[in-house]
């Protein structure tokens, strides 16, 4: 079922539209350029870009899925250089070379086909000196060597080292490197990038900057269409409106949808609001994840959904829900934080003064469902 397939697509055929962003991707890694950002909110579809874009152009490249760590509250160094060991070991099989390379780092042994870190402490394997040992790899080949961070903003978590040295080191000095961070966490990505700090390593750095955003109406109409068309059904019309205006344009619960009326063999508005309500599951979880590491400003946080929720979004309209909901009075600063946090994780937008939650399953969740997130 191509493009109601519910995983992260892999082939052109099956990623509909995303002409221009599939483009400057493949565009990018041509050039081997040094740093690519790709970024939107969840479910647009930036994994399926980043493995299109991947299977399609010549280049070898290491995925690092930085998704496991959602949920921590911190993350160590040997975390990630296990997720590193394990990433190169799914890739590494065809590239003995690859392998020569990296067994001259020290701390890293070669076993069979794939590496094993001797350990996972930062004074036994550098991770310079891997990313060094990729890149002159890549340099005898003559290729162009692609290590993707998916879900970058994670790396935010590391405790006791950063990577964004070793991000700049790569920048300047090893040419036959691209480095792509994705992220739908947008602002909290740049947060942790950094770039337009002056005291970040990355300060001035340009790069490459594509965003992923929701379908138009017209789009997810005709996503819908040719979806089921594959499997010769031709839905009603207000069928595939009261989907499109449930579910907005956000390609993942588009597919959700599609996928569950083809598993099901029917095609309804029931089927709409069966999907929603999943969604809506799925979205409160990944609200939750944001809340447990906030504890402390949880029900702000919740308070202030609810008031954006149910159309009190406009500034002073959240301050006074939430001033009643609390019974006191809040400063103007401390909202400005709360809001600016909600924004950086892209779990609210700001558009003309007004906050939207632009996901329209996290808005159900938060009408019909909140009441479990207040305690
Ligand atoms: N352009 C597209 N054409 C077809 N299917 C798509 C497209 N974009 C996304 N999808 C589908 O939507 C779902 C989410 O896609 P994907 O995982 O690539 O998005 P993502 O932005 O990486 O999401 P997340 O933020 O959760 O990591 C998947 O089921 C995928 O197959
Ligand atoms: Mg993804």
């Amino acid at each position: 079922m191509p493009l109601f397939d519910p995983r992260p697509k892999t082939r052109r055929e099956d990623l509909y539209d995303r002409d221009r962003e599939l483009e400057a991707l493949q565009r990018a890694i041509a050039a081997c350029q040094p740093l690519v950002v790709l970024v939107g909110p969840r479910r647009c579809g930036k994994t399926s870009l980043l493995q299109v874009a991947l299977s399609s152009s010549s280049v070898p490249s290491i995925v690092i899925d930085c998704r496991v760590f959602e949920g921590r509250t911190s993350v160590r160094y040997a975390d990630l250089l296990r997720v590193l060991e394990n990433s190169i070991n799914e890739v590494a099989k065809p590239f003995a070379k690859l392998l020569d390379f990296l067994k001259r780092v020290k701390g890293i042994r070669v076993l069979g086909t794939g590496i094993e870190f001797e350990s996972y402490s930062p004074r036994r394997v550098s991770l310079s000196d891997v990313l060094k040992a990729v890149n002159d790899w890549g340099e005898e080949e003559g290729k162009c060597v692609v290590i993707a961070f998916d879900e970058a903003q994670e790396l935010s978590k590391l405790r006791g080292t950063s990577i964004l040295p070793v991000v700049a080191h790569a920048y300047d000095y090893l040419r036959n490197l691209c480095l792509i961070f994705t992220g739908s966490m947008v602002g909290m990505l740049y947060r942790f990038l950094k770039l337009d700090n002056p005291s970040s390593p990355l300060y001035g750095r340009s790069f490459v900057r594509i965003e992923l955003g929701p379908f138009t109406k017209e789009e997810s109409r005709d996503f819908l269409h040719r979806g089921f068309q594959e499997y010769g059904l031709e839905p009603p019309s207000d069928v595939i409106e009261y989907a499109v205006e449930k579910l907005g344009g956000i390609p993942g619960w588009l597919t959700l949808f599609g996928y569950t009326a083809v598993t099901r063999g029917r095609v309804d508005r029931a089927i709409v609001d069966e999907v929603l309500d999943i969604a809506s599951s799925i979205a409160l979880e990944e609200l939750k994840h944001f809340l447990e590491l906030r504890y402390q400003a949880a029900k702000r946080y919740v308070a202030i959904l609810k008031a954006i929720a149910q159309g009190f979004n406009t500034w002073s309209k959240i301050k006074r829900f939430l001033e009643i909901e609390e019974g006191a009075r809040i400063s103007d600063s401390d909202l400005y934080l709360l809001l600016k946090n909600l924004i950086d994780a892209s779990i609210i937008r700001k558009t003309n003064n007004e906050y939207i939650i632009h996901d329209p399953a996290l808005k159900y969740a938060i009408l019909k469902k909140g009441s479990i997130l207040a305690k």
